[in-house]
């Protein structure tokens, strides 16, 4: 394959084949600690829409769904710090078991606001999910209860990521060429 995207990836970090492996694993251990119950998967858009759907197969379990936005990022690789609501809940969450599903855990800042935003909305109880983990840049104590893959710190796309909207739809995680940011 060479196409107009394959060309700005400087290398493949997680492959097609190593999501599709981990993602099973993800979803059987899901399985174990919810068979029975019925959680509801909470995606946090844009990023994590096509591990949701990959993950909520996976699990075979009994579940809803739900996605919120959140904006911390202005189109470029430097979190903001501030953590803002684009797309709210459109459901009650009062007494839901809630899994949330997240691309990347990054500073920590959207999933630590997330936490407290959706306990105060009465939640009973909150799990993370993050396809992958960027432990080197935390800002706030805040861990997955699984998480994919642990990647350096490089600005990742693909599988849902994004760089300035482009790359969500790579069917791998990679790392751009410095020259994409560089002329943008
Ligand atoms: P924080 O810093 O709040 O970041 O943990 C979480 C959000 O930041 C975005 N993010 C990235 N997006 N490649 C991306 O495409 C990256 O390497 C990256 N690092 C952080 C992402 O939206 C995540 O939900
Ligand atoms: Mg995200």
């Amino acid at each position: 394959m060479n196409s107009e995207m394959e060309k700005d990836i400087l290398k493949v970090l997680v492959t097609e084949e190593e999501l599709k492996t981990r993602i099973a694993e993800l979803g059987e251990a899901l399985y174990k600690r919810y068979e029975g119950h019925r959680p509801l998967f909470l995606g946090v858009l844009k990023g994590s829409f096509i591990f949701m759907a990959d993950l909520m197969r996976a699990s075979q379990l009994m579940c809803d769904v739900e996605f919120i936005a959140v904006s911390s990022y202005q189109n470029g690789t430097v979190s903001s710090g501030r953590v803002q609501i684009t797309h709210d809940l459109q459901q009650d969450i009062t007494g839901r078991e809630i899994v949330i599903v997240e691309d990347i855990l990054d500073s920590g800042n959207t999933l630590a606001f997330l936490k407290s935003y959706l306990m105060a909305k009465g939640a009973k109880s909150i799990s993370i999910v993050t396809l992958l983990d960027k432990p080197s840049r935390r800002e706030k104590a805040v861990e997955a209860d699984l998480s994919g893959f642990v990647v350096p710190d490089e600005f990742v796309v693909g599988y849902g990521l994004d760089y300035a909207q482009l790359y969500r739809n790579l069917p791998y995680i990679g790392v751009l060429k410095p020259a994409v940011y560089e002329n943008t």
